[in-house]
């Protein structure tokens, strides 16, 4: 199996539920038995960790503070950076965004995202792509739900956010590699990521170091 049939296993495997804390968005969810492992199992060089099959306290966080202030995508033009499951580009959709763009690097979230904005009724202009690689986008708002969880990757996004000197919110448990000093918190949020496990998190403002 390849990233090209992603999409029919997914559908097939992957229960369908309301978001914890958000039940205006459902998302296809891994569940025990939906069998993951097959599907990595015929894919050995491509599939990675199934990070878009799973909820994240800091996406859980900002696609709840985008639904509650839609003020803060209304009419505006958004990138969802390393989108996933596409909780929260769905969020921007769903409360007024003029555009969503969906960037992920991986082709198991793309299958995904695209199932997961049509259950959700909205549009998503979907893209794969590395953020290590991207140009500056043409967007008004940049959303990074959970990235900040290898310091490898938390360097990538600081340096794309510094190079695009767009707004850009963040949500984020205070993950290891979060970059503390260039953020402004705005609120906090009570998510539960797995089960009863609840996590703050906060929603910040990036702090663009143009060179
Ligand atoms: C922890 S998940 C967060 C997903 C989503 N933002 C959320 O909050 O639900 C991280 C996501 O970032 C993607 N990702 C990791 N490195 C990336 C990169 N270099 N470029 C683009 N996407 C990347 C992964 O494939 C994964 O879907």
């Amino acid at each position: 199996m390849t990233p090209l049939d992603a999409a029919p296993f997914i559908r097939d495997n992957l229960p369908v539920h309301p978001v914890p804390g958000i039940p205006e968005i459902r998302l296809h969810k891994a569940a025990p038995e939906s069998g993951l492992g097959r599907l990595a199992a015929r894919d050995a060089d491509g599939f990675g960790a199934p990070y878009w099959a799973h909820y994240w306290a800091g996406g859980l966080a900002l696609a709840r503070h985008v639904l509650d202030c839609p003020e803060t995508v209304a009419g505006r033009r958004i990138l969802d950076l390393g989108a996933g499951s596409g909780l929260v580009a769905i969020a921007a959709a769903k409360a007024g965004a003029r555009q969503v763009i969906a960037l992920d690097a991986d082709p198991y979230a793309i299958a995904a995202l695209g199932l997961n904005a049509a259950l959700n009724g909205v549009r998503l202009d979907i893209r794969a792509g590395d953020v290590a690689d991207l140009d500056p986008p043409a967007v008004d708002l940049i959303l990074v739900g959970d990235l900040f969880y290898s310091a490898e990757l938390a360097a990538t996004v600081v340096a794309f956010l510094d190079r695009c000197g767009i707004d850009a919110l963040i949500g984020d448990p205070w993950r290891q590699s979060l970059p503390v000093s260039r953020l402004d918190e705005i609120t906090r949020y009570d998510v539960a990521e797995s089960g009863s496990t609840i996590k703050s998190c906060g929603i910040f403002r990036f702090i663009a170091c143009m060179t």
